[in-house]
């Protein structure tokens, strides 16, 4: 008997009998562009999470730029981050004019190691970009420390974090700005979107503009000034409508992640040859991947992958890319993590039976 393919990610849609009605009312309400339905979706993210305030947009991406550009990242200006991401995190660094230093991550967790960051700061340098990566948290209290003695500001790239917590600090309240991503295989998605939340009202205002050509919204279009261009990054009321109804049930979604990955942890801490991705004491990851730690990855992979489990390595490391290669540098803890990487499928749809399934072919491959 073949048993049944394990995907490492999956799109997780409410319920029909809810979501549809949802998205009837939205669609032959009169209003599908930007409205109540953004706007409630806003409050009710923002409550849910515990952030100040939250911009809903087109996409993490968009708000990646946002973000950047609200804390005043600016042509010829650095940003320190990670290698260890997806590329937007990096794309939206170029798409201001700023360039990336990347800085080496910490070879048992893939998240950006604070004394690294230290080191690469120099007086161009205008912000730090922290990704939670894969969920689990980052050192932000460290990093918000070194970002006030020099004066800059501390993006965080919750793309991958939602529902995780540092400290009892929710994630993305350490940052200036946090955003989120609602793309199709996230935690949570409205098919395509994101929020940006901004802890300064007045960088709030310039985001909120830019989100929208560079107007302020209600004001008269024959009397409003542009005084900077802005973008179309809104988000609209049908995907909105699809976002509220993903909040109903994210609480069980996020939940199971994390009782797969705390199953995971646990496990796996006891078998030779492998090590689970160190959690940072105090810090409760979300785990939208699982990250496994291999001595051996490559025959890991085979192992799985020719028993139906999707487990790979998912991203490439940024600096391979040929347009972040004039920012490559030495990164002897990232060399050290993505050797040994190896992220398995950990979310809301992976089953009991599932994980014992995997947790009995990594046994396998791992004597
Ligand atoms: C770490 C990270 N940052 C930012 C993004 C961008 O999000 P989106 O796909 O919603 O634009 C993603 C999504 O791929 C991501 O994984």
């Amino acid at each position: 008997m073949t048993e049944r393919p394990i995907p490492i990610v999956k799109v997780r849609m409410p319920p029909r009998e809810s979501l549809l009605p949802a998205l009837e009312r939205i669609l032959y309400g009169g209003m599908i562009g930007e409205g109540e339905e953004v706007y409630a979706l806003e409050r009710e993210f923002a409550a849910r999470f515990g952030l100040p305030n939250a911009l809903a947009v087109s996409s993490g991406t968009g708000a990646l730029h946002l973000a950047f550009l609200a804390c005043g990242v600016r042509p010829g200006d650095a940003v320190v981050t990670t290698a260890m991401t997806a590329e937007p995190t990096n794309t939206t660094i170029l798409q201001v004019g700023a360039y990336p230093v990347f800085a080496d991550v910490e070879p048992d967790t893939g998240n950006l190691d604070p004394d690294a960051v230290a080191r690469a700061i120099t007086p161009a340098t205008k912000a730090i970009c922290v990704v939670h990566y894969a969920g689990y948290p980052a050192d932000v209290h460290a990093l918000r420390e070194i970002a006030d003695q020099h004066g800059i500001a501390l993006i965080e790239d919750c793309a991958h974090a939602l529902g995780a917590s540092d400290a009892e600090t929710a994630i993305g309240t350490v940052g200036d700005a946090a955003i989120f991503s609602f793309q199709a295989i996230k935690h949570m998605t409205t098919a395509d979107g994101g929020l940006l939340t901004l802890k300064n009202p007045q960088m709030l205002n310039t985001a909120r503009q830019l989100r929208w050509f560079g107007l302020s919204k209600g004001v008269p279009r024959t009397e409003v000034d542009i005084k900077t261009a802005g973008f179309k990054y809104n988000m609209n009321n049908v995907t909105a409508a699809i976002g509220r109804q993903q909040l109903l049930t994210i609480d069980d979604a996020v939940m199971r992640h994390i009782e797969n990955g705390k199953y995971f942890d646990e496990v796996f801490n006891n078998m030779a040859g492998i090590r689970p991705a160190r959690v940072r004491k105090n810090s409760n990851p979300s785990y939208w991947l699982y990250t496994l730690l291999c001595d051996d990855s490559h025959r890991i992979e085979q192992a799985l992958v020719s028993a139906g489990v999707a487990a790979s390595k998912v991203h490439r490391p940024n600096h391979l890319h040929s347009v972040f290669a004039p920012y490559a540098t030495a990164m002897p803890g990232l060399s050290a993590f993505y050797n040994r990487l190896l992220h398995l499928p950990c979310g809301w749809w992976v089953t009991d039976q599932d994980r014992e399934r995997i947790v009995a072919i990594v046994a396998d491959a791992a004597k």
